[in-house]
């Protein structure tokens, strides 16, 4: 095999250095305090079963989707869950991408233009850093869910000589942090959107499902459906399958057809991925699935009291939705509680500079719907031993 070239050998030597080398984790039974599988989708045989069925009734039997989805690849299936998720989403439309990653990137490189200007908080996801880069526009970090360090920014490129009064900005922001699980203050943030003539962009990965109803996220939640430009929405994480949905007007679906490269330029989803969206989206609408929304959230509030009856509550980061972070700085300490809490059993993530900056290193606990409340409370025991 060719060597791997020196510039390349030396990347990786200094990762193995910093105790930040990333390797693939090997499958093993632990109790799942990790994925973002919040509540049991990804192995709910409903939700099997009936993509099954579906494929049975719509008599589908391809196995791949053949092409892009301009080419060959738009299989009717496609409208049937576009229109469901606009529906449910109280969205004009929805375009469906074949993961968050892909309709992160398509949106950020195609809709700014040269000359705009993108907002972004400090800790959004690295598919829309990578999609800010890919465009033209400039862009500039605010201090992460500061409205105020947000509004500074935009006072001081709007009172710029250089500013173009034909510039548009764009601020973007997740209602669920992927890290540390917290949302900014959307209401608030919303408003001074609205009043200074900007474009509001909310990710909500790791809200669809957890808040708001069917794929309505906190923004359904609060009632600020009418009020964005676009949201986008992951089906991979609570809906435990795989794709995403960009929701806005239809002329931004047209749009991003037409100039959203990463939905152009790649093969659709196979049917049957699109029919699992379909059975899971459905499903949410189901008494099982409140059932599991209901014992998730009993989770949330368990976990939270727990924290505090413990005393570690202050080396968390306060959180209502099922990601929880606690801060623990260094990459050797992070990871030695991880394995620690690994050999008891419990899967947690230790999340490593430079995926967060270094002093930040956190461990980052997902809670799930069937993840039980001896489970939690022995897990969070041990951790404050560790700590
Ligand atoms: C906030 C956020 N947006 C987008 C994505 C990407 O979604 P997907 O996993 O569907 O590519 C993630 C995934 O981790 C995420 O956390």
């Amino acid at each position: 095999m060719t060597k791997l070239p020196n510039k390349l050998a030396h990347k990786l030597a200094e990762r193995k250095e910093k105790n930040a080398l990333r390797s693939l984790p090997s499958s093993h039974k632990t109790i799942d305090f990790s994925s973002n599988d919040y509540l049991g989708f990804a192995k709910n045989e409903t939700i099997y079963a009936n993509t099954f069925q579906l494929l049975l009734n719509k008599g589908v039997s391809e196995n791949g989707a053949t092409g892009s989805r301009l080419l060959s690849g738009n299989h009717p299936l496609y409208s049937e869950l576009e229109e469901e998720v606009a529906e449910f989403s109280a969205s004009e439309s929805a375009l469906v991408f074949n993961s968050g990653y892909d309709a992160n990137i398509g949106f950020f490189s195609a809709v700014p233009q040269r000359g705009d200007v993108v907002f972004f908080d400090a800790f959004i996801h690295a598919s829309i850093r990578d999609g800010i880069k890919m465009g033209n526009a400039k862009s500039y970090k605010f201090k992460h869910n500061d409205l105020n360090d947000l509004k500074l920014g935009v006072d001081r490129i709007r009172n710029t000589d250089e500013n173009d009064e034909h510039a548009e900005i764009y601020i973007v922001t997740e209602s669920v942090f992927s890290m540390d699980g917290d949302s900014p203050d959307l209401k608030a943030l919303s408003k001074y959107c609205k009043k200074e003539g900007i474009y509001l962009v909310v990710d909500e990965a790791h809200a669809i499902g957890v808040f708001g109803k069917n794929v309505g996220g906190l923004i359904q939640e609060l009632g600020l459906e009418k009020q964005l430009f676009a949201r986008i929405i992951t089906f991979g994480k609570a809906l435990g399958c795989h794709g995403a949905a960009i929701l806005g007007s239809n002329d931004l679906k047209e749009y991003l057809v037409n100039f959203a490269r990463s939905f152009i330029y790649t093969t659709g989803l196979p049917p049957h991925a699109v029919a699992t969206i379909i059975a899971a989206s459905k499903f949410l609408n189901s008494e099982e699935a409140e059932e599991q929304k209901k014992l998730l959230k009993e989770n949330i509030s368990f976990f939270n009291k727990k924290l505090q009856s413990l005393k570690i509550d202050k080396h968390f980061i306060s959180s209502t939705s099922a990601i929880h972070s606690c801060v623990v700085p260094e990459n050797n300490a992070v990871k030695l509680i991880s394995e620690k809490l690994f050999q008891e059993g419990f899967n947690v993530k230790a999340i490593l500079s430079p995926t967060v900056p270094e002093g930040e290193e956190r461990l980052r606990f997902c809670l799930h719907s069937f993840n039980t409340t001896e489970e939690i409370g022995w897990m969070l025991q041990l951790l404050k031993t560790y700590l």
